[in-house]
């Protein structure tokens, strides 16, 4: 979490940093700020409170300078505040710094900078520590003292630094949280995600951990822990900078909703051949792996844990392959049975989130093949990995996941038809029956899309409940998973998924007059046991939105309100039945007046554990 962004170069760097931030507020709003060099001086200004806030005071002051560092938070250590805020300085205040994660043994150092020099720490923060190492470490050299900090540092860091004594550099390491460099002509710039420079360059470099950058206005060095020079090729961005712009929409959010269709097709069509035949490039995984695979891990967080959900019921039914998913953060702590024969499939937009990235270690470390199924070109997680699976959703912004899950889903599909049909476990027919269906899907998106009025009425309807039940049986379990997780981060309603058939075991003393409750029906062997839970529901008050198939006419008799999606196969239905679900939590969001893009206290990107 938190976003870094610097620049080095000939133009005023204010509004480069501002322009940088406000792509990167994604990674945490809970305050801003920036250090610029005006002079022989180092201004630092940072405040509470999203960007927005740092940008008027910037306008207003007119601060002048051509180096600087900015920084957006989210907070871990210490309340957001002023003074929590980065940048972060040392006591003379001719040393800034901005960091992005985590320093484990920062209690230990700070005591022993205050039996040192006294106590001179301004804030609560992991962070300002980094700032104090590096003055008491310098003697001239400023890279040096970086060296000598990051040594006694444990955890995770992308920092950037500036020195006023030294006007002429910029130093940047990254150890576990994202880094990237900015070539540009006569400038440079650093930052933890590419949207925030794409205004500038498309050239950058993807900075590896354990390395150090110094950028001066012409020239980037990196550097290894040795401190030698490393090479690396230059990363040509080619997606639109567009990609990362509202284009109209009021959110972010509902702009991914409406880019669904596009980033399914793209999933899709990119790995099949002329014949129509799967071609996954990025997958190694001969026959004869395959065959020695006895088990699998699908291993994730949130949005692309219920992803994984479906990839279990795929892989298992189409490739007859005993699969296990965990939660990223617990997989890594339960000592889990590994061997060279698991496979472990990582799910993952941002590339980037620390829980599936440690799990993914820890997996390697245990002799598991690694194959990962990401959004982010270049991320952690696709670079750590044996074999990657990209996900061609484009650039993700709104912090609730959506185009990343559909296309999260269409991968999973693809591996599992994959797997199937190099195990041979697949009919040519079965195979042909369900490309076709794939293929089908986006145009019954779209037609999802172009009727959307429904579930806004639906969700003005119903945006005062507090609670909220939402149930499915079979891969619906699934996709309720992801509809109430959906709605509660964006508009703050408690609500709780649950396999329909456990309702009766203890939730269901929960169901009175009025409870809402979201029933998913799409599941043609499961139909008529869910109309009796529907009903079950029904009869203790609840109010019921069913979501079922075209087709399904005796739903209406039992539910109060029927969202009907186009028909398809049972295996498919996930990845058209969330559609509705994201659009009803949308709505009810902006019903609420929530801030649908920044829900309070989360981030995009979620480098911390
Ligand atoms: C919810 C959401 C999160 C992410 C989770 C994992 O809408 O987006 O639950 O799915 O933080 O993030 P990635 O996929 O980047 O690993």
């Amino acid at each position: 979490m938190c976003g870094v962004v610097g620049y080095i170069g000939e133009k005023q760097v204010a509004p480069i940093l501002i322009e940088g931030l406000s792509k990167l507020e994604y990674r945490g709003y809970d305050s801003a700020g920036v250090a610029i060099l005006d002079g022989t001086e180092i201004k630092v200004r940072k405040y509470k409170g999203r960007m927005s806030i740092l940008e008027e005071h910037l306008k207003e002051e007119n601060i002048k300078g051509t180096l600087g560092i900015g920084h957006t938070r989210w907070a871990t250590h210490g309340e957001p505040s002023d003074r929590n805020s980065h940048p972060h300085t040392n006591c003379s205040g001719s040393i800034a710094l901005i960091h992005n994660g985590i320093i484990e043994n920062y209690m230990k150092l700070k005591e022993w900078l205050i039996e040192i020099n006294g106590d001179h720490f301004k804030s609560e923060t992991d962070s300002e520590v980094i700032a104090h190492l590096i003055d008491y470490f310098y003697e001239g050299d400023l890279l040096d003292a970086v060296y000598k900090a990051i040594d006694k540092m444990e955890g995770a860091y992308a920092i950037g630094v500036i020195c006023k004594d030294e006007p002429d550099k910029i130093i940047a390491v990254r150890k576990d949280s994202p880094l990237i460099v900015g070539i540009g002509e006569n400038e440079n710039f650093i930052a933890s995600d590419i949207p925030a420079l794409l205004k500038y360059t498309r050239n950058m470099y993807l900075i590896e951990n354990d390395e150090v950058v110094l950028l001066t206005k012409d020239g980037i060095k990196i550097f290894n822990e040795l401190r030698q020079i490393v090479k690396r090729e230059v990363l040509k961005v080619t997606w639109d900078a567009q990609a990362a712009e509202k284009e109209g929409y009021t959110h972010f959010m509902m702009k991914e909703i409406n880019e669904q269709p596009k980033g399914v097709h793209d999933t899709l069509h990119r790995r099949l051949d002329k014949e129509g035949n799967i071609v996954l490039d990025g997958i190694k995984i001969t026959k004869e792996d395959l065959e020695k695979i006895n088990k699998i891990y699908i291993v994730a967080c949130g949005t692309a844990y219920h992803a994984g959900l479906v990839g279990k019921y795929a892989i298992e039914k189409f490739a007859k392959i005993p699969v296990e998913i965990d939660i990223a953060s617990e997989f890594r702590y339960r000592d889990p049975f590994i061997d060279e024969n698991t496979l472990f499939i990582a799910v993952s937009q941002s590339g980037e989130t620390l829980d599936t990235l440690a799990a993914l270690r820890e997996a390697k470390r245990k002799g598991a093949r690694i194959l990962s199924i990401v959004n982010v070109v270049g991320s952690s997680v696709s670079r750590e990995s044996d074999d990657v699976f990209y996900t061609w959703a484009g650039p993700e912004i709104a912090v609730a996941s959506t185009k990343a899950y559909t296309t999260q889903l269409v991968s999973m599909y693809l591996v599992a038809l994959h797997m199937a049909v190099t195990k041979g476990m697949l009919t040519d027919v079965q195979y042909k029956t369900y490309m076709e269906e794939l293929k089908a899907i986006p145009e019954k998106i779209k037609k999802i899309l172009g009727n959307t009025e429904k579930i806004q009425q639906l969700a003005d309807a119903q945006f005062n409940n507090e609670n909220v039940f939402y149930i499915g049986r079979g891969v619906d379990v699934a996709v309720a998973y992801e509809g109430s997780l959906k709605l509660k981060e964006i508009s703050y309603i408690h609500s709780e998924a649950i396999a329909a058939g456990e309702l009766k075991h203890g939730t269901i003393a929960l169901v009175e007059q009025d409870r809402l409750i979201v029933a998913l029906a799409t599941q043609d062997k499961l139909y008529d046991k869910m109309l009796s839970n529907i009903q079950e529901v029904r009869a203790r008050g609840a109010y019921v939105i069913a979501v079922a198939k075209e087709g399904n006419k005796e739903i209406e008799k039992v539910a109060d309100k029927v969202i009907y999606i186009p028909d398809t196969l049972d295996e498919l239905t996930p990845i058209l039945s969330v559609i509705p679900l994201q659009i009803f939590s949308y709505y009810i969001a902006v019903a609420r007046g929530c801030d649908v893009d920044k829900p309070k206290n989360l981030a995009k990107s979620v480098t911390v554990e």
